[in-house]
């Protein structure tokens, strides 16, 4: 990992803003965070939103966010970050050469008994209810992720968008399918920001979802978004 190849996973078609961080964890691990667009404007997930959550997914605590000197995180989320979780920050060039987080799980697991295991890793303080998510990439391995909330409601993200997230962050922007499962609530089904997030992601694909009562229903991405927003208005960069 580089801050060159990190730069270049950013999803910033829209801005073209290649906002990208890495956070330390007390565990001594590192997370990569880089900064999605979303063509609703407000769903972008922020580099430093991306790699906290993915450092509370292991049950870590992030402690120190490195970025480069061109990323100019707004004052309101630097403070939260600093009053939460009493992050520190440092803007230069260093960059750790090992231990990464891997977030990628191998491509012979048991989707349904890892989607349960998972649930475990959710951070849910305020709605206690857990969500996981597996991302199959184009090589057949998995990507990880699970619901993980914060004081501030807005500031959380749901399982499917840590691990889109992810992804980009490791550099993979390529997807097949996405499974998802709740324990709780009868019936599990991405909410309506998960779903404009998944189409920009993956237009056509199948999305399994694994309920509470132990069914499964899957469904094509396109059909979660029946008339979605678009506009050749938003001229890409
Ligand atoms: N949640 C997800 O993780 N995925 C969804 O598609 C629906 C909602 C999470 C978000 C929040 O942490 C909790 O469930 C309650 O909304």
């Amino acid at each position: 990992m580089d801050w060159k190849l990190l730069t270049n996973s950013a999803y910033v078609p829209f801005s073209g803003e290649r906002e990208v961080c890495v956070v330390e964890g007390k565990s001594g691990k590192y997370y990569p965070g880089v900064r999605v667009e979303n063509i609703s404007y407000p769903l972008t997930i922020h580099a430093d939103q991306s790699a906290i959550s993915q450092c509370l997914s292991q049950g870590d605590q992030p402690q120190k966010l490195t970025a480069p000197k061109s990323f100019h995180i707004p004052e309101h989320r630097r403070q939260f970050w600093e009053s939460d979780f009493s992050i520190s920050f440092e803007f230069g060039d260093s960059l750790p050469s090992e231990n990464w987080y891997n977030p990628f799980l191998k491509s012979d697991i048991s989707v349904f008994p890892t989607l349960q295991k998972l649930l475990d890793q959710a951070v849910t303080p305020n709605s206690d209810f857990q969500v996981s998510c597996l991302l199959k990439i184009s090589d057949g391995r998995y990507i990880r992720g699970v619901n993980v909330e914060f004081s501030d409601w807005q500031t959380g993200l749901c399982a499917e968008r840590v691990a889109i997230a992810t992804a980009y962050a490791f550099g993979v922007s390529s997807f097949d399918e996405l499974f998802v499962h709740a324990r709780k609530g009868e019936f599990v089904s991405p909410c309506g920001a998960c779903r404009q997030v998944i189409c920009e992601h993956f237009p056509n694909q199948p999305v399994h979802m694994f309920h509470g009562d132990l069914t499964e229903s899957t469904i094509y991405s396109s059909y979660l978004l029946p008339y979605s927003f678009t506009s050749t208005d938003l001229n890409k960069t």
